[in-house]
């Protein structure tokens, strides 16, 4: 009998949105004609832009006549891709080498693999609460150990953002050698200053520390002053490797494409002191592991930067934003604490009655049949917590809206 990795019987219950799925699919099962809003996982409802639609037919012409058929691609993404992302950066002030960006199939998968290239003795920082992603995958890895009762694992640093410290990730009061963050932030919604970053670069540079940084959300900023980008804080391309992704503004969720930044200029340490570029680590995993998005989609994924693609673009993010400021304004009507939402698509809020979050949860699926997610799924500072996903239907929100105010009031 083959030998399992045991690290992932360290795993807590089942991955959060599944977990949710199930709840909701037993409520289902006592209620089969309950009219169940779904505000749970991010996942998108816009239909693909026209622009991505028209392109993708194009790539799929071409993959069906003789000429133009293309079998295995670059590992790293098309050219044609990979000068566009470069184009978006450049529209920024921002220069970056076609050779730094590694298209992928998801950010999801970007941040759990990144592990393979870093040493298991690494102490390693994360947010709480957090996108779950960034604790299983360390804890498959092997790198935290056991759970507590409270469901941390001793081998994480956990920087708490609550309402007290006002959703800032507090700089470790230690040395740590990889720090994951995420904004505009997946949970909480909340976004970080420019200085509040730069004082992340420099925690960084000075410990020799590799920020992760989770850029999904970026299409969802809309005040001026916030940075899309980690690159935008001087210093950063020493220290910094940013995901990024098609799924939430280009609603590529089910098709699949996002890219990471790894600049040839950072640098990870063996265990004799020797320097190494982690790009070029990446890049082995990457061909080793990876076949590279489909033409079809990378040509989809491309035409989000042309004029058309961007405008369709935005015009799906204000929606949801829209969706964002209705979800808030009914929450405080109704006169629940609300967080978030203003530079994401995420709605962060307490819960009423300092109920616990999968409480509140129940109560929200019982009464509004309305589905969330509980912040404490998210990580025990996320306890007394919920998250509403901005993307639906306006009319579904409108609703949610509607029963919020009678449930909750
Ligand atoms: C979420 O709801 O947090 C996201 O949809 C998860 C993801 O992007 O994988």
């Amino acid at each position: 009998m083959a030998h399992i990795n045991e690290h992932y019987l360290k795993l807590q219950a089942g991955y959060l949105f599944p977990e949710i799925a199930r709840r909701v699919a037993e409520f289902g099962k006592t209620q089969p004609d309950a009219d169940i809003i779904r505000l749970g996982i991010g996942d998108v409802t816009c239909p693909l832009p026209a622009a991505i639609v028209q392109a993708m037919h194009c790539a799929v012409d071409e993959m069906g006549d003789e000429d133009n058929f293309r079998g295995y691609g670059p590992e790293q993404g098309y050219p044609f891709l990979r000068q566009a992302i470069c184009g978006a950066y450049a529209d920024r002030g921002l220069e970056m080498d076609t050779d730094e960006i590694f298209v992928s199939d998801g950010s999801k998968c970007d941040t759990g693999n990144i592990l393979d290239i870093l040493s298991d003795d690494n102490v390693v920082a994360i947010l709480d609460p957090v996108y779950p992603v960034y604790v299983d995958t360390n804890v498959m890895a092997g790198r935290t150990g056991s759970a507590d009762a409270n469901g941390r694992y001793a081998g994480l640093l956990y920087l708490p953002i609550t309402a007290e410290n006002g959703f800032v990730a507090p700089l470790p009061d230690r040395h740590v050698d990889v720090i994951y963050l995420c904004y505009p932030n997946n949970p909480t919604g909340t976004v970080v200053s420019r200085e509040r970053l730069a004082a992340w670069v420099d925690y960084a540079r000075e410990h020799q520390a590799l920020i992760l940084f989770d850029a999904a959300y970026e299409a969802y900023i809309r005040d001026d002053d916030i940075p899309h980008s980690i690159y935008e804080i001087e210093g950063a391309r020493e220290v910094a490797i940013e995901f990024r992704s098609f799924s939430k503004d280009a609603g590529f969720t089910g098709t699949r494409c996002a890219w990471t930044v790894v600049p040839r200029v950072v640098q990870g340490r063996t265990a004799d002191e020797r320097r190494v570029a982690v790009h070029d680590l990446w890049a082995r995993r990457h061909a080793t592991r990876f076949n590279g998005v489909s033409y079809v989609v990378q040509r989809g994924a491309a035409a989000a930067f042309s004029p058309e693609g961007k405008q369709q673009i935005a015009e799906r993010v204000q929606f949801y934003l829209g969706n964002a400021d209705l979800l808030r304004a009914g929450l405080q009507r109704a006169g629940i604490t609300v967080y978030g939402g203003r530079n994401a698509p995420y709605v962060w809020l307490k819960t009423p009655r300092s109920l616990s979050s999968w409480a509140f949860f129940d109560h929200l699926l019982q009464t509004c049949h309305l589905v969330g997610t509980p912040g404490s799924g998210f990580g025990a500072s996320g306890e007394g917590y919920f998250r509403l996903s901005a993307f639906n239907h306006r009319d579904r929100i409108d609703e949610a809206v509607r029963r919020m105010a009678a449930a909750l009031a």
